[in-house]
Parts: structure tokens; C-alpha cells; sequence
């Protein structure tokens, strides 16, 4: 019988738009997920998209059979080049397995499984102190005992690096440490490449532990690729294993299609065909194989050269509105005197800012000024424009007063 079964809370991100659905004001925002919005607050669909599902669509030689459990071919090569760079001598020497998976949590899934089941190291995932909130959902249900170490300081609202290093080092040898490739999200602090350096050091060569790379937001941080991509290269480049989750729903805006790919990068060919092959395993039970359209679109605009260029202009306009709203944001709060140092939301970078807002202070905003957020005081500057930033300013500037 179910009659005992609980009433569940919300999701704490997707819960949010659960609640801005319900609200009837004209005035309401939604800052809580972190889905891009155009000046007039709409969702966008690039136009490169447009321009690869018209060509799906006029090729009728397309079916609709299964894809191989991986999914396709083309698109886990292109999906590799794309993170690693097309010249990575681990993909040169076959070392890199790609599987398309859905989205960022599905390939976080898979690839904690895999761990769950195959690693020779400690079922131990170290993820950062504050972190995406299904991280902390994600890993113990694929079988990983997951532990935080200190990342952000809150004090500085910025790195608490030594807090890191300290946690790292004190973490089993050969542990596996999760790592926010670029634009950590709730925080939108990352290390500097100095500060990447030192955490390499500790978790390749003082504590061989397994780096698992979340990279969520490639090219939409600073609005290039390989900028975005400089952390997880260093780490694969140094010879050692990664794994690497990639997802296109912010950098394509392809939240609803689910599309994104699990790389893991083995020592030699061999043990990376022998991986692969329970890639699959861990695979076929859980969905059989993935869905055709999203990976097609994908793989259109990474194997077209001027769909390629297209989609880089699209994704820094992307960019670029995000760092200007940041501008606009704090000017405006500059220009109502608002107590507080308020330097954090111009460096901190991606789509979110953790303005350091309370519960109590979010709670009053959604109330009184019908902004939606999530209760830790991030905030996705990506659902805000140039006509909702006057509305914010008032209302952080009345919670902080109040
Ligand atoms: C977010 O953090 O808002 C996004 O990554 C969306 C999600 O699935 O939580």
C-alpha cells in the first residue's frame, strides 16, 4: 500500500517556477532557475538551432530507429573535440570514451555509477561547500558517499582556497573530487589559474584522486569555448584519468531537449574500450539509449563550419548581455546608496550571482516585490533585463534596510 507515502517539498531550483506559475501579478520575475532570457524577458531558441533542426527536418532520408546505446557516433567525437580541443593528444591516442547522455544530471549519473561500480579508489565524492543542489541528490543514488570540502568564503564572497586545499588534503588518497569547470554554480566564483594549478597539484600528484568535471555552462561564462575550457584541459592534458560531464542546455539553449555527454579519459586505448564497453552496461538497464533529435541538432552545428561560427557570435551575445546586466545591476543599486559592498556581482562570473542575501530577505522580495529566487540568495542574472533591473534594486535595497 501507498497510503503512508509523504508529501514531498518542492524541488529547491525547479520549485521556484512552481511558484511563479501560481503567482497572477504582471510584475512578478523569475530569477530562480537558470534558463537565459531575452531584454524582453522571453525564452530564446538560436537561431543556428533553427537554421539545424530546418535541415533535419528537409532531410527525409532521417528515421526515427534507436540510437546505439552511446548514442551518436558523430556526436561524441565532436562533443570531445569540443571540451578537450580538437588537437588533445588523448583523443589522439584514444584514450577519451563519449557517451551522449541526458543533459548535465544524466551524465553526472552515469558516470557516478560507473565510479560506483568500477573504481578501484574509495566510493567517495567530494563535492564543493555550497554546490549545485542536485549534486547532493545525484551521487549517493548512483552509489557514491558524498562529502563536501570547503569552497566558498563567505566573508570575502570569494575562494576560500586554503579551506580547499586543506579539505583536499585531508581527503582519502584517490578519492573522487568534483570540480565546477568554469562559472560554479550557486556561487559564480571560480579559481584563478594559479589557484587551478594548486588543486591539481594536490589532487594528481599529492593525493591521486579522481577528478570529475561538471561543465555546465562551456562558452557562456566568459563567451569563449576554450577559455571556458582551460581547467579541464589542464587537468587532461597532464596524462591522468577525468571524467567530464558536459551539457548544451545553457551554451545552445536546449534545456527541454536533454542533451549532453559523458566523457571519461582512461590511460591507455585499451582500458578506455574495456570501459566503454560497461559504459554501456550501466546504460541499457537504467534507459536503453538515448533520444535522436537534441544530439542531431548538436551535431549539425559542431560539424558545419559557418553553423560553428554562427552559434560562438550567438553564444558571446549570450554572454555579453549576462556581464552587462551585472553592470546595470550594480549601478543601479550604487545609485540608491544600498548599504553593503556590492563589488561581488561584477566579479563574480556565469549566470548567477550570490548576492549574499538571507532566507528572511529573499522571502520579503518574492512577497512584497514578486521576485522569484532561490533561498540562498542566488540569483540568475541571465532572467534579468534592462526593464527588471530597477524592480530588484528597490527590493534588495528594502530587504537591506529593512
Ligand atoms: C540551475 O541551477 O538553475 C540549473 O542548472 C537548472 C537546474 O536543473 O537546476
Amino acid at each position: 500500500s501507498f497510503g503512508h507515502v509523504k508529501q514531498a517539498p518542492e524541488d529547491p531550483i525547479l520549485g521556484v517556477t512552481v511558484e511563479y506559475n501560481k503567482d497572477p501579478s504582471p510584475m512578478k520575475v523569475n530569477l530562480g532557475v537558470g534558463a537565459y532570457r531575452t531584454e524582453e524577458g522571453k525564452p530564446l531558441v538560436l537561431n543556428v538551432v533553427r537554421k539545424a533542426e530546418e535541415q533535419l527536418l528537409a532531410d527525409r532520408s532521417r528515421n526515427k530507429e534507436y540510437l546505439p546505446i552511446t548514442g551518436i557516433a558523430q556526436f561524441n567525437k565532436l562533443s570531445a573535440e569540443l571540451i578537450l580541443g580538437s588537437d588533445s593528444p588523448a583523443i589522439a591516442q584514444k584514450r577519451v570514451v563519449t557517451a551522449q547522455c541526458l543533459s548535465g544530471t544524466g551524465s553526472l549519473r552515469v558516470g557516478g555509477e560507473f565510479i560506483a561500480h568500477h573504481y578501484s579508489g574509495p566510493k567517495i565524492i567530494y563535492v564543493p561547500a555550497p554546490t549545485w543542489g542536485n549534486h547532493l541528490k545525484i551521487f549517493p543514488l548512483a552509489g557514491l558517499e558524498t562529502r563536501t570540502y570547503r569552497y566558498y568564503n563567505p566573508k570575502t564572497r570569494g575562494l576560500d582556497y586554503q579551506g580547499m586545499i586543506e579539505d583536499l588534503r585531508a581527503a582519502p588518497n584517490g578519492a573522487v573530487v568534483l570540480l565546477h569547470a568554469c562559472a560554479h554554480n550557486p556561487t559564480g566564483v571560480d579559481p584563478t589559474k594559479d589557484e587551478w594549478e594548486g588543486i591539481r597539484n594536490v589532487v594528481r600528484n599529492e593525493k591521486q584522486q579522481l577528478p570529475f568535471f561538471d561543465s555546465a555552462y562551456q562558452g557562456f561564462a566568459s563567451g569563449s569555448l576554450d577559455t571556458d575550457a582551460w581547467a579541464v584541459r589542464r587537468f587532461v592534458n597532464d596524462g591522468g584519468e577525468t571524467f567530464i560531464a558536459q551539457s548544451y542546455a545553457k551554451n545552445m539553449g536546449l534545456y527541454g531537449e536533454r542533451v549532453g555527454a559523458l566523457s571519461i579519459v582512461a590511460t591507455d586505448p585499451a582500458v578506455a574500450a574495456r570501459v566503454e564497453s560497461q559504459v554501456k552496461l550501466v546504460i541499457r538497464p537504467m534507459y536503453s539509449n538515448p533520444p535522436t533529435y537534441g544530439a542531431a541538432i548538436v551535431a549539425n552545428i559542431l560539424s558545419n563550419r559557418a553553423l560553428f561560427e554562427e552559434w560562438k557570435v550567438e553564444l558571446k551575445a549570450m554572454a555579453d548581455r549576462i556581464i552587462s546586466m551585472r553592470h546595470q545591476l550594480f549601478d543601479a543599486l550604487t545609485a540608491r546608496r544600498t548599504p553593503g559592498n556590492w563589488t561581488h556581482i561584477l566579479n563574480q562570473i556565469g549566470m548567477f550571482t550570490f548576492t549574499g542575501l538571507n532566507k528572511q530577505q529573499v522571502e520579503y522580495m518574492t512577497r512584497d516585490y514578486h521576485i522569484y529566487m532561490t533561498l540562498d540568495g542566488r540569483i540568475s542574472m541571465a532572467g534579468l533585463s534592462s526593464r527588471t533591473v530597477p524592480q530588484l534594486a528597490d527590493a534588495i535595497h528594502s530587504a537591506v534596510i529593512k
